[in-house]
């Protein structure tokens, strides 16, 4: 269904599809960019020494190479403790194939990209990496200090084959952007909550080949959203991939998940919100396998978790769960189907098809389902759209449960005391699929 060429040259083009609303990604190669200009950070300052800030000289280059032209960061560690904001690019890329560690310890985003065009942030080796050495904030406690990195109004773009390590907030955010694609990313922070791994809202987005480790959002999608494609994630001990927070005037359509795999993680699929108003329509969640997981499928109108804000209720239509497979750490406690819709603002048009899931601990397990209408599990098939809560209690394991595993699932969480190690990016991200792209490390050292 994909069609992608020239690689050798680091562009892949991806054709419209069905989940995507038209071609993602930069519109020319860093190759040609680089051909046009190359503003390499040493000459504008920055010393690979760990202890030199390379703020200054990294902004330097940009306004030096963002009218087309590549911004190169090459291999060695730099201390970071100014923050950036590159704005106003066109035809450009950052090749960053050093590490930079955080030093600073303001608040707001470590690289913030805005207001740019055609563009490519990426390692040629497969080994660039931001240490945010969140730890230690969160080692005493605190939640505070830094994102990673941001994108904003940014268009025709990719984020690809670098690790995101350690965020003293959240790693990546794409607000706001348009025909984008995120692959080949290892994202890795603290055992703990408010540390996001991807949060995307934005239009026409192929998030694919991506591991997060972290205990909040995977993959998440926010409001506003349309044409996201979420594809080959490894929630590799996270919170799992949800949609939300959703509060008032949510427009999200034409959302897609598809083999995601997820393991010692809060939930495999959440969607999220509590009162509110507006849209969600259009998702297909397909292909989910989890261990471990304490949520599965869990679909929460009234989230607790969240302050109730005005409204009846978001409205969900439209929401198919197809082929979901695996294991849930206890049935009885949270059963692998939750599906609890607004009483005033009932699901429509729900259908949970192929779906075997089963309990990891004790004898049975407990779905539940409130106002919400289709077909499958204990959702009821009807148009009445009254409120209504059932609960189903399953005694005996569902026929085809059993699925894969990952050989490199972690065992143990990293916590937040200590520093946590840059991962090198994987191969692979879901049982039996091949990431769309080879690590670009790879395709250097092959040609
Ligand atoms: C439901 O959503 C799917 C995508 O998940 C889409 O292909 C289909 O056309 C939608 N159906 C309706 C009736 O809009
Ligand atoms: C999952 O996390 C563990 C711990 O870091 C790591 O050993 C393993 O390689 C990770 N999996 C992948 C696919 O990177």
């Amino acid at each position: 269904m994909f069609i992608r060429s020239l690689f050798a040259i680091g562009l892949a083009p991806l054709l419209a599809n069905a989940y995507l609303s038209g071609s993602v990604g930069p519109t020319t190669s860093a190759a040609t960019k680089s051909a046009n200009k190359v503003c390499n950070v040493l000459d504008y300052g920055a010393v690979a020494d760990k202890s030199t800030d390379i703020g200054s000289a990294l902004n330097s280059a940009w306004v030096a190479c963002r009218d087309g032209g590549v911004v190169y960061i090459p291999p060695g560690d730099y201390a970071f403790s100014s923050w950036v904001t590159l704005s106003s690019g066109k035809n450009t890329a950052i090749q960053l194939d050093g590490i930079l560690y955080r030093t600073g310890t303001d608040g707001g985003n470590m690289i913030m990209v805005k207001h740019t065009t055609n563009f490519e942030m990426f390692s040629s080796t497969s080994k660039g990496a931001i240490q945010g050495l969140g730890y230690e904030f969160h080692k005493s406690g605190s939640t505070s200090g830094p994102r990673i990195l941001r994108l904003y109004d940014v268009t025709d773009f990719s984020v690809h084959d670098l690790a995101l390590v350690d965020a003293p907030v959240f790693h990546l955010s794409l607000d706001t952007c348009q025909n984008g694609e995120v692959y080949n990313m290892a994202i890795r922070g603290g055992d703990k909550g408010g540390l996001d791994g991807i949060d995307v809202w934005s239009t026409n987005i192929w998030v694919h080949d991506v591991e997060v480790t972290n205990k909040d959002e995977c993959v998440t999608v926010k409001s506003p959203a349309k044409n996201i494609l979420v594809e080959n994630v490894y929630c590799n001990w996270s919170g799992g991939c949800a949609m939300g927070s959703l509060g008032t005037g949510v427009d999200v359509s034409d959302i897609t998940y598809r083999n995601i795999y997820t393991w010692s993680s809060n939930q495999m699929y959440m969607i999220k919100s509590n009162g509110g108003s507006g849209n969600v329509e259009n998702v297909l969640l397909e292909n989910f396998i989890g261990h471990g997981n304490a949520y599965s499928l869990d679909i929460d109108g009234a989230w607790s978790s969240m302050s109730k804000v005005s409204g009846d209720g978001v409205q969900l239509t439209n929401v198919t769960v197809k082929n979901w497979k695996g294991t849930e750490a206890n049935g009885a406690q949270r059963g692998p189907v939750k599906v609890k819709c607004a009483a005033k603002a009932p699901c429509k048009d729900v259908t949970i098809e192929d779906f075997a899931m089963w309990t990891e601990s004790g004898s049975y397990q407990v779905n539940t389902c409130e106002s919400a209408y289709g077909s499958g599990e204990c959702l009821k098939n009807s148009e009445d759209y009254t409120s209504y809560t059932t609960t189903v209690t399953v005694k005996s394991a569902p026929t085809g449960y059993s699925a894969a595993t990952m050989a490199s699932d972690l065992k143990k969480a990293f916590g937040t005391a200590s520093s946590i190690p840059i991962p090198a990016i994987p191969t692979s991200f879901y049982p039996g699929a091949t990431p769309y792209s080879s690590l670009a490390g790879a395709q250097a050292t092959s040609s």
